[in-house]
C-alpha cells in the first residue's frame, strides 16, 4: 500500500502579490479555474495504483483551509499533520515517516509537493509503479525530468548504472550555480529532480539516522509529545522549533548511497513563479501568447500574463509583461525577470 504525503508548507513568495503567507499558492486556483494546486495533487492520487488517502503536512495556520479544500474534493477525514513553524522538507517528512511507521514501518511514502502540475497522470502513475519495485528494495526513489534549461532552482540527478527499473543515482546536486547547471545540461547525463519521492518509512528514517541524526532526534521528540484533535495531529512546538531548517535534498539526497531515479515525462511543471504559470497556460491562446485572469482588457498586447483580482486591468501595446492586480498591491514585471519577485517580498518582510 502506498501512503501519499502531500507537502503543503511552502509560502510561494515568487507568486506575490496573489500568493501570501496567509494564503499561499498551493491553495489558489492558479492552473485550473475550478481546483487549487493542492486539490489537483490530491485528485491525481485517484489514478495511482494502490494509493491510499493522503497525509497532508502543513503549517498550523492553514489547518482549516486544508481540511476544507480536501473535503471539497472528496478526501474528508484525511490525516493532517500541523507544524507550529516551517523547518523545511527534511523535518516535515521525518514527522510523516514517524506517523506512518507507527502503523507500518514498511509503508511506502509517496512524497508529493502541493504546488506542481502534472498533465499526464497515466505517465506519472506508470513511473510510480516502476519506483515501487525499487523502494521495496530499500531505495530512496526520485523521479527525474529531462531538463529543458540550466534552471538553478532545481536538484540535478546524475544517472548511474541501470537497475531493474530506472537507474542508480551517481550524484545528486541541489540547486547548482549557473555554470554547473549549464555543464550538466551539456553532458546529457543529468535529470531534474521533480521533488517527488517514493521510499519506505523505514528507509527514510534510516537515512536520517545516518546523515542528519540531529533532525531525527528533534523530530522524534516533537512527534512523541504530539497532541491530536479531530483529523489534526499537532506536533510539539518547542522541540520542533529547535530542529535544523533543511530540505530533504541537502540533508539526505546529496549524501545517500541508496538513491535511485526513475525518469518520467508526465508534463511536469513546478509553478515556481509567474513566468512558469505563463509558460504553462500560454498555449491556451497560441496567437497572442497572453494569459488572462479576471476582468482584463488587452489591445495589441503579446506574450503577457495579466491577472486581475478585483479591478479592471487594461494593457495597451505591451509585450512580455507580468501584471498582477490585487486589492492592496500591484506587480508589474518583465516576464523574464519574474523570479526576482521574491526580492520584493524579502524587502517587504525586512521592512516589517
Ligand atoms: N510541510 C511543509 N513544511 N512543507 C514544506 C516546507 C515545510 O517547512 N517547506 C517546503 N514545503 C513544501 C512546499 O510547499 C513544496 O510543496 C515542497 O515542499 C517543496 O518545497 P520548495 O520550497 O518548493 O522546494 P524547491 O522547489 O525549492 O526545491 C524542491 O523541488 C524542486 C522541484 O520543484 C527540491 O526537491 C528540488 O530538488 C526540486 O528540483
Ligand atoms: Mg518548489
Amino acid at each position: 500500500m502506498i501512503l501519499p504525503v502531500i507537502l503543503s508548507g511552502g509560502s510561494g513568495s515568487r507568486l506575490w502579490p496573489v500568493s501570501r503567507e496567509h494564503y499561499p499558492k498551493q491553495f489558489l486556483n492558479l492552473h485550473k479555474d475550478d481546483v487549487s494546486l493542492l486539490q489537483e495533487a490530491a485528485l491525481r492520487l485517484k489514478d495511482v495504483a494502490n494509493a491510499g488517502a493522503p497525509i497532508i503536512v502543513c503549517n498550523e495556520e492553514h489547518r482549516f483551509l486544508v481540511a476544507e479544500q480536501m473535503q471539497q474534493v472528496g478526501f474528508k477525514g484525511s490525516q493532517i499533520i500541523l507544524e507550529p513553524c516551517g523547518r523545511n522538507t527534511a523535518p516535515a517528512l521525518a514527522i510523516a515517516a514517524l506517523a506512518a511507521a507507527e502503523v507500518n514501518v514498511e509503508a511506502e511514502l509517496l512524497v508529493m509537493p502541493a504546488d506542481h502540475v502534472i498533465k499526464d497522470v497515466t505517465a506519472f502513475s506508470d513511473a510510480v509503479e516502476k519506483g515501487h519495485t525499487l523502494s521495496q528494495q530499500g531505495k530512496l526513489v526520485t523521479f527525474g525530468i529531462t531538463p529543458a534549461s540550466p534552471h538553478t532552482g532545481y536538484g540535478y540527478i546524475k544517472r548511474g548504472s541501470a537497475l531493474s527499473e530506472g537507474f542508480a543515482v551517481e550524484a545528486f546536486v541541489e540547486k547548482p550555480d549557473l555554470a554547473a547547471a549549464e555543464s550538466y545540461l551539456k553532458t546529457g547525463d543529468y535529470l531534474w529532480n521533480s521533488g517527488i519521492f517514493l521510499f519506505k518509512a523505514s528507509s527514510y528514517l534510516e537515512a536520517l539516522k545516518q546523515y542528519a541524526p540531529d533532525i531525527l532526534t528533534s523530530c522524534q521528540a516533537a512527534y512523541q509529545a504530539r497532541t491530536e484533535d479531530m483529523d489534526f495531529l499537532r506536533i510539539e512546538a518547542a522541540s520542533f522549533a529547535q530542529c535544523r531548517n533543511e530540505s530533504i535534498d541537502y540533508a539526505v539526497m546529496e549524501h545517500t548511497k541508496q538513491a535511485a531515479v526513475v525518469p518520467m515525462s508526465p508534463g511536469w511543471s513546478d509553478i515556481g513563479a509567474w513566468d512558469a504559470l505563463h509558460e504553462l497556460r500560454s498555449i491556451e491562446d497560441k496567437q497572442s501568447g497572453n494569459v488572462v485572469h479576471g476582468d482584463v482588457m488587452l489591445h495589441e498586447t503579446q506574450n503577457s500574463l495579466v491577472y486581475s483580482d478585483s479591478r479592471l486591468v487594461a494593457a495597451v501595446g505591451v509585450k512580455d509583461l507580468i501584471i498582477v492586480e490585487t486589492d492592496d498591491a500591484v506587480l508589474v514585471a518583465d516576464r523574464h525577470q519574474a523570479q526576482d519577485t521574491k526580492l520584493i517580498v524579502n524587502a517587504l518582510k525586512a521592512a516589517g
